[in-house]
């Protein structure tokens, strides 16, 4: 990049990180309704920085949460970089486990702890000042820009696709962006080349209209709680494979290049199941706890609930039991064609004497970027800047839902550079950022225009 470009962002990087913190502030979290105000609050906020940019931005109402949309198109002939960002965070609970308030943004040890401080607003507010350098000392950008943030990631709103259908002339680029990811290991910068899907729904059972008296009524009706632990059992054997029909039908094995090339990174298993409190690993018989990560589906029970969940006991017959439950996926797995599996197989093993109804929340493609892709050249160049470290190559087990969206809708790729750390507690209490990673995610950022410009 440009040494004005440098400087400028060696000489700001304060206000960055002040502004990063009003940003953070703001409790902007997606599935709550009582947060509403919070959402066209942080909305108005990235739109604000787009407007002192000296970009055209709008604000973008939709069904459910705004989008924020800004372009800077004056670099005619140039490549056209769609950045991808999301202002919308996780609920902050469990509060009492946060060392200091979610939504009270506090420097510790290097590092800034809030909400949404690496998920997303940490890692996309990189390309905003980024840009703003290249805009505030330069005068323009090399590649020419279009920037989506949207407001409804956590909870798989529907209203973006819908944005990008609408738009789909407007949003034409040459490659999408987005930061969302993380490294792989401190001082590993890394860049994702594939992510896996995800299919989310909800499953209840009801037995009896009311909680019953379990010394009067137990032993004569089915019990939906114990009904619902029988059939989670079910969803897998004992060599930890999923036992819905046909979910690996699908599947797309690894080759042995790519296990290969995973068995290559540096992976510390002591120290993985220290990090995450358990005494031994676990999962899908036959593979290395990587390929379980990455590139291996999975059914997981989110929550259950039913009958009485408060302190001390009582003695019931619940009425209902309800389990969340997840699956992610893997290349070539259809979301619509599991989840029918899904409800398929919960519905021929229910259980007589309770009524089942199943709820289909929302589900995205896995996806992985193809790598001879020459964007991969120029991400690789830009990180080895920003972050003086050779990045690796990896693939990542969450799901980004719009990556398949902007192929299937737009035609494109999307770069996954992720700034962030694992480690960082997303979803999480306690949620932080690296600072020094926040301003080497800037200057990779600054540095992607103009490699992407080099090609
Ligand atoms: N940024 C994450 C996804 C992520 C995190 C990918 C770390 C790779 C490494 C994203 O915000 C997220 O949480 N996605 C959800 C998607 C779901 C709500 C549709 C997920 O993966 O659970
Ligand atoms: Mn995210
Ligand atoms: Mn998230």
């Amino acid at each position: 990049m440009p040494p004005a470009v440098a400087e400028y962002l060696k000489s700001n990087q304060d206000r960055f990180l002040e502004e990063l913190q009003a940003l953070l502030r703001i409790p902007s979290v997606s599935a709550d309704p009582a947060f509403q105000p919070a959402m066209q609050q942080a909305a108005a906020f990235v739109h604000q920085q787009f407007e002192s940019m000296g970009m055209t931005s709008e604000i973008v109402a939709t069904a459910g949460h705004p989008i924020v949309y800004a372009e800077w198109l004056k670099k005619p002939g140039a490549p056209t970089v769609l950045v991808y960002g999301h202002y919308d965070v996780q609920p902050p609970d469990p509060l009492d486990l946060w060392t200091t308030p979610a939504f009270e943004p506090t420097i510790r040890d290097g590092k800034l702890f809030a909400r949404g401080a690496t998920d997303d607003k940490g890692q996309f507010f990189t390309h905003l000042k980024g840009a703003e350098a290249w805009l505030k000392t330069v005068g323009e950008l090399p590649v020419n820009v279009k920037f989506v943030i949207e407001g409804e990631e956590e909870v798989g709103g529907a209203n973006l696709d819908k944005f990008l259908e609408e738009r789909k002339s407007q949003l034409a680029c040459d490659v999408a962006v987005i930061s969302d990811t993380s490294q792989y290991a401190p001082g590993i910068p890394a860049i994702t080349y594939g992510l896996r899907g995800i299919i989310a729904c909800e499953v209840t059972l009801t037995g009896p209209k009311k909680d019953l008296h379990s010394g009067v009524f137990g032993g004569s009706v089915a019990n939906p709680v114990n009904m619902l632990c029988r059939l989670v059992a079910q969803l897998h054997d004992d060599q930890g494979r999923v036992q819905i029909p046909g979910f690996y039908d699908d599947v797309l094995e690894l080759t042995p290049a790519e296990r290969e090339q995973f068995a290559a990174l540096p992976f510390d298993e002591a120290a993985y199941r220290q990090e995450l409190g358990v005494k031994e690993l676990s999962g899908e018989a036959g593979f290395t706890t990587l390929e379980r990560r990455w590139a291996r589906p999975t059914c997981d029970v989110n929550g259950m609930f039913g009958g009485y969940t408060g302190v001390g006991p009582k003695t019931i017959v619940p009425s209902k039991a309800t389990a969340k439950i997840t699956c992610r996926l893997v290349p070539h797995q259809d979301p619509a064609k599991i989840t029918k599996s899904l409800e398929q197989f919960l519905r021929t093993r229910g259980p007589a004497g309770v009524s089942l109804t199943f709820t289909d929340f929302h589900g995205c493609p896995a996806f992985v970027f193809d790598p001879n892709s020459p964007y991969l050249t120029a991400a690789k160049a830009a990180i080895r800047e920003g972050f003086r470290a050779e990045p690796v190559l990896i693939r990542e087990g969450g799901s980004i839902p719009v990556v398949s969206t902007l192929k299937q809708i737009l035609g494109v790729d999307t770069l996954l550079l992720g700034w962030g750390l694992n480690t960082d507690n997303l979803h999480s209490p306690d949620e932080h950022f690296t600072i020094a990673d926040f301003h080497r995610g800037i200057a990779s950022g600054a540095a992607l225009w103009s490699q992407i410009a080099k090609l």
